[in-house]
């Protein structure tokens, strides 16, 4: 607080974030993290840190008072109900013509996603980042990140009995009758956790539907992995609750790092500031992308090139469903962590996870997550006159991957004689192009940065988070964004330290 000076300070606290902390405290540099979430390490009133999906309340939204569910329809009933405002766990952060789903909390992303946990194909990977040596990628860093984040899959001899996997055998049935491979996803989930919620001996988290609004059990959240060894280290100090406003050049050196500390109703309580040796912007693609918009259009960091802002993709995101026939249920009981999807990336540019409907009764309904070859990029830039950054992102953007996802569904139905629902993302619609989970670019590797991630005309600040990706890992990301840290990491401790 005011002329505290620190040698290493990251910006938000997901996978980037959790890396450097880790890495830079075992090479002996004390580092703060700054996050504007909560730490998530209180119950509530009802015994709880986390609510339940089908049952959102104040700890599930990041400052609204109405629910912005992904799936916002069943059967015909709208399912958002307001809340109360509070700094709660996921964002629907409304970025134009796209809503972008993200993580609000110590922990970031690892807080609310589905601990998919997929690296990429190695023939796909010079399309997700073509200035990478993907030899030392597959040797070193993407074996270190499935170590670090604890991923490993499903038990296959388990799968085929469970009761709480009968939808994904049923995604595997109708995806080989039409020819397409099937394969096993790994996970953060800790499967023997999973067995013993299913055996009735544990208390139930992916077995009682609970995901989007955090896991009180079972999941492997970086809260348990990375940044736990982190603060093992005696070297990471961590403020949540604390939202970083600048990064600025100071007179004496290194960097002033102005931020609000909020209440839980979002208002600003305080305002600080620290001074940073070096500043690792981990915010998130949509966070640092819009710090680094800002700072370089109003001159706080003049020296940032002109690739600031562009390169985002929404990895080619877009979900459906489809409505089965009554002799094909997909059972009332459903693990909310998916372990399985459909690969049809080389034929036709989708990778489908086959995803639960976790709604306690029988939907004959399956439900998919498509990530998709989606070639469109948008460009964040900054508004002086409303004092925001934007995206011009467009919904129309989204028909490549619709276009792709169809190359699965479209075969399946035909095969299968189904239909799609078009009860899940409004009334009519069968497809949900309206969001993503999976936001990437926006300080593009080797554009907005040299090769890793350090700011072009700064010395001393770093990108180290999902904004480095140029918008697609052809997979789920989180994998590739904590793999692309450690090497990033390794080489600046290596050479700037
Ligand atoms: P991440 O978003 O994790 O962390 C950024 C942090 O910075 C956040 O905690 C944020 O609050 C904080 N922050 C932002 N601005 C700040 C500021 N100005 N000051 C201080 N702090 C600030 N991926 C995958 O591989 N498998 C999966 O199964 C899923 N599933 C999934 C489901 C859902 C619902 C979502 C929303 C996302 C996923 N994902 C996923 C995506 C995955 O979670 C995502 O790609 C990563 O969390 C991104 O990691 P980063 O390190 O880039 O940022």
């Amino acid at each position: 607080d005011g002329g505290a000076h620190v040698p290493a300070l990251v910006v938000g606290t997901g996978y980037g974030g959790s890396v450097a902390a880790l890495r830079l405290a075992q090479a002996g540099v004390d580092v703060h993290m700054i996050e504007m979430g909560m730490a998530w390490d209180t119950p509530g009133p009802d015994g709880k840190i986390f609510a339940n999906t089908t049952k959102p309340d104040y700890r599930s939204y990041w400052l609204r008072t109405r629910t912005k569910a992904p799936i916002s329809n069943f059967l015909g009933f709208p399912l958002d109900k307001d809340v109360p405002r509070h700094t709660g766990i996921l964002d629907a952060e409304e970025m134009g013509g796209i809503i972008v789903y993200q993580g609000r909390g110590v922990g970031g992303g690892s807080l609310v996603n589905g601990g998919m946990a997929v690296t990429p194909r190695r023939e796909n990977f010079a399309a997700v980042l073509p200035s990478v040596d993907a030899e030392e990628m597959y040797r070193t860093y993407y074996p270190r990140a499935n170590a670090g984040l604890g991923v490993s899959t499903v038990d296959p001899a388990w799968f085929e009995t469970a009761e709480c996997y009968q939808y994904a055998r049923v995604g595997r049935k109708h995806a080989q009758r039409s020819g397409f491979p099937f394969v096993f996803v790994p996970d953060v989930y800790d499967w023997d956790y999973m067995e013993q919620e299913a055996a009735g001996t544990v208390p139930k988290s992916a077995l009682a539907g609970e995901i989007l609004y955090g896991n009180n059990a079972g999941k492997k959240s970086l809260q348990k992995t990375y940044l736990a060894q982190a603060a093992a280290t005696g070297r990471v100090t961590v403020s949540p609750l604390h939202r970083v406003t600048s990064v600025a050049p100071a007179p004496a050196g290194g960097y002033t790092v102005a931020m609000e500390q909020l209440a839980t109703d979002g208002a600003v309580t305080a305002v600080k500031s620290v001074t940073a040796d070096r500043v690792f912007f981990a915010a998130g693609s949509v966070g640092t992308s819009k710090l680094l918009v800002r700072l370089k259009a109003t001159g706080v960091l003049p020296g940032l090139n002109d690739e600031i802002g562009k390169g985002w993709g929404e990895n080619g995101n877009v979900m459906c469903g489809r409505a089965n026939h009554m002799w094909d249920p997909t059972g009332k009981l459903q693990s909310s962590i998916p372990c399985s999807g459909i690969d049809n990336w080389a034929a036709g540019g989708a990778f489908a996870e086959i995803a639960p409907l976790p709604t306690g009764i029988e939907t004959y309904a399956s439900f998919y997550l498509s990530i998709t070859k989606n070639p469109n990029r948008a460009q964040f830039s900054w508004n002086a006159a409303t004092g925001r950054v934007e995206l011009n992102w467009q919904t129309a953007w989204k028909q490549p991957s619709v276009d792709m996802a169809r190359t699965i569904f479209d075969k399946i139905n035909a095969k299968e004689g189904t239909v799609y629902r078009t009860d899940l993302f409004g009334t009519n619609r069968v497809w949900g192009d309206h969001l993503t989970y999976h936001p990437l670019g926006g300080a593009v590797l080797n554009r907005a940065t040299d090769n890793y991630g350090r700011l072009h005309g700064h010395p001393g600040l770093y990108v180290i988070d999902g904004a480095l990706i140029p918008g697609n890992t052809s997979v789920n990301p989180f994998v590739t964004i904590t793999a692309l840290a450690e090497r990033n990491i390794e080489k600046i401790i290596a050479t700037d330290l």
